[in-house]
């Protein structure tokens, strides 16, 4: 596990200036992603109203007995309605606060807190502004004090997401799609066994949407880790997930699971991928707008 990235980054970087270069491999990944169980999980938040003087507490109900599992490299997308709850789910399964109700398992451990091993990536790189791309890398090596030793690791996931040139730049001197690519090699450093993904594209230009969404597929099967990805883009959760599941408005329940059964690379004009794609939308409410 500790030289899994390594051994990935070995394979890749010898030509590896950027990651069109590293070839997509049917499945061979060199780790093993991790198996989460979403039992039956519900949450809410605490709610201050005001009327005139009069205040009250009420709860919002935001997720109701939801049940997920992700398998051991599987990659999930959620798609749903604004609001319903996506990332509230996310937060919990990465540990940054408790569900109200039910539990959350990672290989049959209940997630208790954040931990390295299941790594976040949000719509904003959130990048320091005052440390150069490779100090950003390493910030997670530097928070669990990893000797110096490893600090190769930073290099390998720069050049794994093609930035090595870049490495001496500062977050400003970045376009929105290289900013976003230093916030997985950020992740990627930490040799995640779950990536959680929150809109991770979601700011960027439609064109170097669909280069990243090449690039993130590549990683995944190059990686073995397992994803969890929210996604407002039916096509992304097609084209990058085994399994696609659709919320209803919040509190979600799941009003569709889709097995994406069509072989990787996909491509967007296949009539399979046309037919899903339009099933996805209709489980939305939204075939009128096709
Ligand atoms: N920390 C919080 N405190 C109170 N309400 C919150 C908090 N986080 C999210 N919410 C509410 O929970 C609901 C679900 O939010 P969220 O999980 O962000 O939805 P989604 O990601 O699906 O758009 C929203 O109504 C939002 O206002
Ligand atoms: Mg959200």
């Amino acid at each position: 596990m500790v030289n899994a990235l390594r051994q990935i980054l070995q394979e890749t970087s010898s030509d590896a200036a950027t990651l069109d270069s590293v070839a997509v491999q049917s499945s061979s990944p060199t780790q093993q992603g991790a198996f989460i169980d979403i039992k039956n999980v519900s949450h809410h938040f605490a709610q201050n109203h005001k009327n005139g003087s009069a205040e009250s507490n009420a709860n919002l109900p935001v997720l109701d007995s939801v049940r997920l599992q992700v398998q051991p490299g599987e990659f999930v997308a959620l798609l749903g309605p604004s609001g319903c709850g996506k990332s509230t789910l996310l937060r919990l399964v990465a540990g940054l606060e408790p569900p109200s109700a039910g539990h959350i398992t990672q290989e049959k451990q209940p997630i208790k807190q954040p931990d390295p091993s299941r790594i976040v990536v949000f719509q904003d790189p959130t990048l320091f502004p005052w440390r150069t791309v490779r100090d950003n890398v390493a910030l997670g090596l530097q928070a669990r004090k990893v000797p110096k030793e490893q600090y190769v690791r930073v290099d390998e996931a720069l050049s794994l997401v093609g930035l090595t040139e870049f490495a001496s730049s500062y977050p400003h001197q970045l376009s929105g799609g290289m900013a976003q690519r230093a916030a997985l090699a950020r992740a990627l450093v930490n040799e995640p066994k779950l990536l959680i993904l929150d809109e991770p594209l979601g700011k960027l230009d439609s064109l170097t949407r669909l280069t990243m969404q090449g690039e993130l597929l590549k990683l995944w099967q190059k990686a073995g880790f397992s994803v969890l990805l929210v996604t407002h883009d039916v096509e992304e959760a097609l084209f990058l997930a085994n399994r696609v599941i659709v919320f209803s408005p919040r509190p979600p329940r799941t009003v569709a699971e889709l097995q994406v059964d069509l072989p990787y690379p996909r491509h967007r004009t296949d009539p399979r991928f046309v037919q899903l794609r339009q099933q996805l939308l209709r489980d939305l409410g939204l075939s009128d707008v096709t």
